[in-house]
């Protein structure tokens, strides 16, 4: 099917057979089904998420990938229930069995930092400048866990232990601007990790931060996923990062997804144009100085309209008139492999 048809809810469009075998349980931790979310703007719709669906197993890592604008932080927001009036969403988010899309504002609160959690890209932003983190941490505590002030405040510090900040007692009575911003996005770890969420999202987390910073989070919170048995959906627009880290890897283009498989299957056999072009870009030590980083040129197109073809059609090398005039439907063409592609790459083009 085209995922550019008219939204509806219900109805998958993915093949999510369940034929994975599941590292904690036979049902999907989280089951998102056909999301699309569109934004009013003036006269004008933009088309955010279109057609999205994947699943996730307790204790999985799943990355999404994709560039700035391609719906990434729109799709993790919708299923907190972190969107903004102007926002319309339909389809499907189960998690652990349960419907979260049309929760009513009270309900979402109940598992919005307590089932599953979200760190952001710009701890400074996130954090309150005039109130000690330690405080800002026992508050989260205290939203989520029937704990007093004294059992929350030692639970603060030994979340702020877990995270691995240094001198956790004296660090609890500092504000924000006291610390780097690595140990304020340990900081805002600590605050979603505070009511033992089975989902962590990170969007983002380390990009803010110097490349050595950026490493020991990441270790961190892979550390912290496999102590605390915890998924984790990591989102990047590095898929370099998603090689050393996730098990699955799922590679959205203009609000839709375009590739996903294993991280070992998808960087054995790309398929997707697309993919190809974010892995021709990944900076390599190895590679030789005369030749230059390839770069796909052109933009992501505008998301006020929906493309009659394959979205990523102008700034494909690939694309002949079939790929300007239908939209290639995204399946699982190959077993734990899925595309959206008329003309995959690997297949010597023939289609
Ligand atoms: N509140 C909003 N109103 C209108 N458009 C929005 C809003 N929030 C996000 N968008 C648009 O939705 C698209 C997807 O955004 P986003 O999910 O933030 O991308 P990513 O996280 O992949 O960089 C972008 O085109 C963005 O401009
Ligand atoms: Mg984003």
């Amino acid at each position: 099917m085209s995922t550019y048809g008219a939204p509806h809810s219900a109805a998958a469009s993915v093949s999510g057979d369940g034929s994975r075998p599941s590292p904690s349980t036979t049902m999907p931790l989280l089951e998102v089904r056909d999301l699309w979310v569109r934004f009013r703007q003036g006269d004008r719709q933009v088309w955010a998420v279109n057609g999205l669906s994947y699943e996730l197993f307790g204790g999985q890592t799943l990355a999404i990938i994709g560039e700035s604008g391609s719906g990434k932080t729109v799709s993790s927001r919708a299923l907190m229930g972190l969107l903004p009036e102007t926002a319309t969403v339909t389809g499907s988010a189960r998690f652990d069995g349960e419907e979260l899309l049309g929760l009513s504002d009270q309900e979402m609160r109940q598992h919005r930092g307590a089932d599953l959690a979200m760190v952001f890209q710009d701890p400074t932003r996130s954090l309150n400048p005039t109130m000690r983190v330690g405080n800002q941490i026992t508050e989260a505590i205290r939203t989520h866990l029937p704990l007093d002030r004294r059992a929350a405040r030692e639970r603060a510090i030994e979340l702020l232990r877990l995270v691995r900040l240094p001198s956790p007692r004296q660090r609890f009575f500092e504000y924000p601007h006291q610390l780097s911003g690595g140990m304020r996005q340990r900081v805002m770890i600590a605050i979603a990790l505070a009511a033992d969420p089975k989902l962590l999202i990170a969007d983002e987390a380390t990009s803010s931060l110097d490349v050595t910073t950026q490493a020991q989070i990441m270790e961190l919170l892979l550390d912290l996923q496999g102590q605390l048995g915890m998924a984790l959906i990591m989102i990047s627009h590095d898929l370099g990062l998603a090689a050393s880290f996730a098990d699955e890897v799922i590679v959205m283009y203009a609000g839709r997804a375009v590739e996903r498989a294993s991280t070992h299957q998808l960087f054995a056999h790309v398929r997707m144009p697309y993919t190809e072009a974010l892995l021709e870009a990944i900076p390599r030590i190895e590679r030789p100085s005369h030749s230059p980083l390839p770069v796909t040129p052109g933009r992501p197109p505008d998301l006020t309209t929906l493309p009659v073809g394959c979205p990523f059609e102008p700034r494909c090398s690939r694309a002949r008139d079939t790929c300007r005039e239908t939209s290639p439907p995204f399946e699982e063409q190959e077993p734990g492999h899925w595309w959206a592609c008329w003309y995959p790459c690997d297949d010597g083009g023939s289609g």
